[in-house]
C-alpha cells in the first residue's frame, strides 16, 4: 500500500469508526434516533445519497425490457407504504397495492402510475382496482398488460378478505418478488373481526402471516438475480413490551389499552420475522423487520394525537420513514442480503430487539408463538 492509499484508508476507518460512534449514541438517546435528527445525522454521516433512486443497486433489474419486479404492498395507499410504492415505481417496478379505502387507493393508484417511466399503454388507474364490494369480479378486467400495477381493498385484519385478495393476485401473477407488510394503526377501542379476533392482532399479526403463507408458491426459490424478500412494517413502540400473544388473545374491552395492544402486535411481528427469516433462508428467501422511527402520517395523527402534536417538529416526512424499507427492497447485494437476514433494521442498520433484559424471549418462545399463529390462522372459520 503506498503511503498515500494508506493515509486514505486509515482516515476511512477514523471516520467510519467516528460515524458508527455518533450512531451507536444516538440509538442509546431514543428520541434522537427515532426522530428525524436520527436520520439527517445518519444519512450524513454515511454519505446516503438522499435523491431517489438513490442507489441504483437494482443492477437494471426491472428496467428495459425484462419483465419488471412486482411488488406486494399493504398499505400502500397513504404515509409510508405509499413513499415506498412511488419510490419502487420511479425504479418501474410494477405494484400490487392492498388497503381498505378505495378513494385513497384509487389516489394513490394514480400517482403510482404517475410516478412509472414504462406505463403499459391503457387502462385508467381507476379501472385497475378490484373491490372487495362485489366479491372483487366486479371489475371484469380480464388479463391486465404485463407489469401494470395496481391495487386491491381488502381489510388486512379480516381473514377472508385476505383469502380473496390472494385469489386476485394469483389470477393475474405468477411471480412476486417482495412483500412488504405496512398496513397499520392504533385501534383506540378493542374491536373484533368476523373471526373474532381482536383487530390489533389481525391487522399486524394474522392477516400478513397468512398473507406470507399464501404468496410464497409465488416468490421463486434461486440462488442469484433478485432474492425474494419480505418486510414487516413494525414500530420503536415494541421496545416497551415482552411478546406476548397472550395479551391480544384474551384481553376484555376493560383492560384493553390501545397504544398496549399496538406494542405487542408489533413486537409479535418482529420475532416472527426472525423465524420466517430462519425457515425460508435455505431457500434463498429472505425476510426483515424494520421501524420507521416517528413519521408524520395519518396513523399517529390519529392514533396518539396528543404526542403527534407534541414532536410535530421533530417528525421524520413519509419519505426519511420509508429510506430503510426502500434500501431493503432495492438491494441487490445477495451476501450482505444474507448477512443482515432476519434483522429488524432501522436507519439501513440491524437494530437489538430489546433495549430491556425483561424483554427478551427464547428461541422456544418465538417459535411456540410462530406455531400458534399457524394454528389460529388454520382453525379459523372459513366462510
Ligand atoms: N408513522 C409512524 O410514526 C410510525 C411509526 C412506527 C411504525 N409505523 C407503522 O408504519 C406503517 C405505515 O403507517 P403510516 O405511518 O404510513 O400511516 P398511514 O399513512 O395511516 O398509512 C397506513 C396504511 O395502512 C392502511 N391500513 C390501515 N388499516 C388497514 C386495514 N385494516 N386494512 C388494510 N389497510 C389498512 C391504510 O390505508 P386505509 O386506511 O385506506 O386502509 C394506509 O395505506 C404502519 O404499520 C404503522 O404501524 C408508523
Amino acid at each position: 500500500m503506498t503511503q498515500e492509499l494508506a493515509v486514505t484508508h486509515l482516515f476511512g476507518t477514523k471516520k467510519a469508526l467516528f460515524a458508527d460512534l455518533i450512531d451507536s449514541l444516538l440509538e442509546v438517546s431514543v428520541l434522537g434516533s427515532f426522530s428525524d435528527a436520527g436520520y439527517t445525522v445518519r444519512s450524513k454521516l454515511y454519505g446516503w445519497d438522499t435523491s431517489y433512486p438513490v442507489h441504483d443497486v437494482t443492477g437494471g433489474l426491472g428496467k428495459g425490457k425484462d419483465a419488471p419486479l412486482t411488488a406486494v404492498i399493504t398499505g400502500f395507499s397513504s404515509g409510508i407504504g405509499l413513499a415506498t410504492s412511488l419510490e419502487l415505481a420511479r425504479n418501474n417496478w410494477q405494484i400490487i397495492g392492498i388497503a381498505s379505502n378505495r378513494d385513497r387507493c384509487a389516489n394513490a393508484l394514480e400517482s403510482i402510475r404517475g410516478a412509472q417511466s414504462n406505463l403499459p399503454a391503457g387502462q385508467e388507474a381507476q379501472a385497475n382496482i378490484f373491490t372487495c364490494e362485489g366479491g372483487y369480479e366486479n371489475n371484469a378486467l380480464g388479463k391486465l398488460p404485463l407489469g401494470t400495477s395496481y391495487a386491491i381493498t381488502a381489510d388486512v385484519a379480516e381473514l377472508s378478505q385476505i383469502d380473496q385478495a390472494v385469489n386476485v393476485i394469483k389470477k393475474h401473477n405468477t411471480k412476486i418478488d417482495l412483500l412488504i407488510h405496512c398496513a397499520g394503526k392504533i385501534y383506540p377501542e378493542m374491536c373484533l373481526t368476523q373471526n373474532g379476533f381482536e383487530s390489533t392482532l389481525a391487522l399486524h399479526v394474522l392477516g400478513p402471516h397468512l398473507l406470507t403463507k399464501s404468496l410464497l408458491e409465488l416468490m421463486p426459490i434461486k440462488t442469484t438475480g433478485y432474492l425474494p424478500r419480505i418486510i414487516w412494517v413494525s414500530s420503536g413502540g415494541m421496545y416497551a413490551v415482552k411478546m406476548g400473544l397472550d395479551k391480544l388473545l384474551y384481553c376484555g374491552k376493560s383492560t384493553y389499552r390501545s397504544t398496549k395492544a399496538y406494542a405487542y402486535a408489533k413486537r409479535i411481528q418482529v420475532e416472527l420475522a426472525e423465524i420466517w427469516a430462519i425457515k425460508l433462508a435455505e431457500e434463498n428467501r429472505l425476510a426483515f423487520s424494520m421501524h420507521p422511527g416517528f413519521v408524520d402520517t395519518r396513523a399517529i395523527q390519529e392514533g396518539i394525537p396528543l404526542f403527534t402534536k407534541l414532536m410535530k417538529p421533530f417528525l421524520r416526512t413519509p419519505l426519511q420513514g420509508a429510506d430503510t424499507l426502500i434500501y431493503l427492497a432495492l438491494l441487490n447485494q445477495n451476501e450482505a442480503l444474507r448477512t443482515l437476514n432476519g434483522s429488524f433494521m432501522l436507519d439501513r442498520k440491524p437494530r437489538s430487539t430489546s433495549k430491556l433484559k425483561s424483554t427478551i424471549s427464547s428461541v422456544s418462545e418465538k417459535i411456540l408463538t410462530f406455531e400458534t399463529v399457524e394454528k389460529l390462522i388454520s382453525d379459523r372459520e372459513v366462510e
